[in-house]
C-alpha cells in the first residue's frame, strides 16, 4: 500500500481551541481521521506526525526517502523562517504539498513570505481544515499521472 507522509507543525497540536476565528473547530485528530479515511478509500495510507520542534521535523523528512511516496506539509511559522525544512525537502527529493488552514497572504506581511513554496509541487491555503483534503486530492492526482500534468 503506499504510504503519503503528513506532517503538521507547531501550534497546530493545539488546533480546535487555538484562534478557533482563524484556524476553524476542527482538532488535528479529527483533520488526520477523515485524511486516514479518505485517503483509504483510495488505497493509500496517511500516516501523521505532528511536532512543535523544527529539528523533529526536519529528521521526519529525511527519513521519508524511500518509505513514503509523498509529503503533505503545514510547517506552521517555519514555513516562513525555516532554511533546514527547504533544504531537507530539497534534499529528499520527493513530491510535497504545502498546505496552510488559513490563507497566508491575506495576514501580516511576515506571513506573505514562505520559504518552501518555490520547492513544492503545490500549495493549498485559506479552505480551513479542507486545504489538508485539497492537498491530498492534489497529491494523490500528481502520483496517478506520475507528475505528468505538472509538467505540462
Ligand atoms: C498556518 C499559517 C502560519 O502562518 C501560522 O504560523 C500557523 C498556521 C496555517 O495553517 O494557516 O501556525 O500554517
Amino acid at each position: 500500500m503506499k504510504q503519503i507522509l503528513v506532517l503538521h507543525g507547531p501550534n497546530l497540536n493545539l488546533l480546535g481551541s487555538r484562534e478557533p476565528e482563524q484556524y476553524g473547530t476542527e482538532t488535528l485528530e479529527e483533520i488526520n481521521w477523515e485524511m486516514a479515511t479518505t485517503a483509504k478509500k483510495q488505497g493509500i495510507e496517511v500516516v501523521a506526525f505532528q511536532s512543535n520542534s523544527e529539528g523533529e521535523l526536519v529528521s521526519r523528512i529525511q527519513e521519508a526517502r524511500g518509505r513514503y511516496e509523498a509529503i503533505i506539509i503545514n510547517a506552521a511559522a517555519y514555513t516562513h523562517t525555516s532554511i533546514a525544512i527547504r533544504d531537507a525537502i530539497l534534499a529528499v527529493a520527493l513530491p510535497v504539498v504545502e498546505v496552510h488552514l488559513s490563507n497566508i497572504y491575506q495576514r501580516e506581511s511576515f506571513r506573505h513570505v514562505s520559504l518552501i513554496s518555490d520547492v513544492v509541487i503545490g500549495q493549498v491555503c485559506g479552505f480551513g481544515a479542507q486545504s489538508y483534503l485539497l492537498g491530498l486530492s492534489g497529491v494523490i492526482d500528481y502520483l496517478e499521472n506520475l507528475g505528468d500534468s505538472a509538467k505540462k
